[in-house]
């Protein structure tokens, strides 16, 4: 996993605060107006490699990487431990730079952006789902939730917060600090604060991991619902066939390749598919 990736908040660290750069070719969305679709863009990668270390330690997590992730489509990405997903998510949500190749988010070319500009991007567009969940252990879950909104200077949705909120089962532990609340409970939290911004694009790394199923029948129907209702992107990485099923498309990742997908998938389909792969 790359350093960058440990930030407390990808996309609200201190840096944002004082970061004015601005970056062209995606409009900005009102986090005052609960009827506004995101905006849709895709992302893309085109040629990405990602290497670790050096000389014979290299190792190669994602090697000539092309796809499109099409906007206003859920998708998951599935493959073996290893086999590159976490780095490809990175890669895409502007989280770590690749090797080689070029990263899109619609017509902005993320790979070539100055760490101030990513960094405003990925405040401003970018929700990510941490599979570790990256909560701030000195705040309510409220004050998480709302934190990346606070940080931008900009005032929360209440209403979108709360029916989010509400949706995700967390109305009555909003004002607890996530050691006082379980771990499905904090994942929900960061489920929660990734969406309470409305970006175009949501990043989820294992997002059911750590729920029980049924918080996590209820956050990919969540997830799903984004997708369906508000034209929200939202791409996965998951190791459930069952939690796959809820996207409209599979990639398969094995050694640092895409090797395959699948459109309109079910949980047995993506099962066989796996057993193939050996994952
Ligand atoms: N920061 C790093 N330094 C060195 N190697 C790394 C680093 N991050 C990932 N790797 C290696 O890159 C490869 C791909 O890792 P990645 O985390 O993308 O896999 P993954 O498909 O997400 O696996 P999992 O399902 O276990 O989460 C692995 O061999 C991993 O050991
Ligand atoms: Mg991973």
């Amino acid at each position: 996993m790359g350093a960058s990736s440990q930030n407390a908040f990808a996309g609200t660290t201190p840096l944002d605060r004082g970061a004015e750069t601005s970056y062209k070719g995606i409009n900005h969305m009102s986090a005052t107006t609960s009827t506004v679709a995101p905006t849709r863009a895709s992302a893309r990668a085109e040629g990405v490699s990602k290497f670790y270390g050096t000389g014979d330690a290299t190792i190669a997590a994602l090697k000539d990487v092309y796809v499109t992730l099409e906007a206003g489509q859920f998708t998951a990405i599935m493959g073996p431990s290893g086999s590159g997903k976490s780095t490809l998510l990175h890669m895409l949500a502007g989280l770590d730079r690749p090797s080689s190749g070029e990263v899109y988010l619609g017509d902005i070319q993320i790979s070539s952006l100055n760490d101030k500009a990513l960094t405003l991007l990925r405040r401003d567009q970018i929700g990510f789902i941490f599979q570790s969940f990256n909560l701030l252990p000195t705040m309510s879950a409220a004050e998480n939730i709302v934190l990346p909104i606070r940080i931008a200077g900009r005032k929360p949705d209440q209403a979108w917060v709360t029916s989010i909120v509400d949706k995700l089962g967390l109305a009555d532990r909003l004002t607890h600090r996530p050691t006082e609340l379980s771990g499905g409970q904090q994942q929900r939290v960061a489920a929660a604060r990734a969406l309470a911004s409305r970006p175009q694009i949501v990043f989820a790394d294992e997002p059911t991991g750590a729920l029980d199923s049924a918080s996590g029948t209820e956050l990919l129907g969540f997830l799903r619902k984004a997708v369906k209702e508000l034209g929200q992107t939202v791409v996965m990485v998951t190791h459930d066939p069952t939690a796959a099923s809820y996207a409209d498309r599979v990639l398969f990742l094995a050694d640092g390749h895409v090797v395959d997908e699948m459109n309109e998938p079910t949980a047995d389909a993506v099962l066989d598919f796996m057993k193939h792969l050996g994952a």
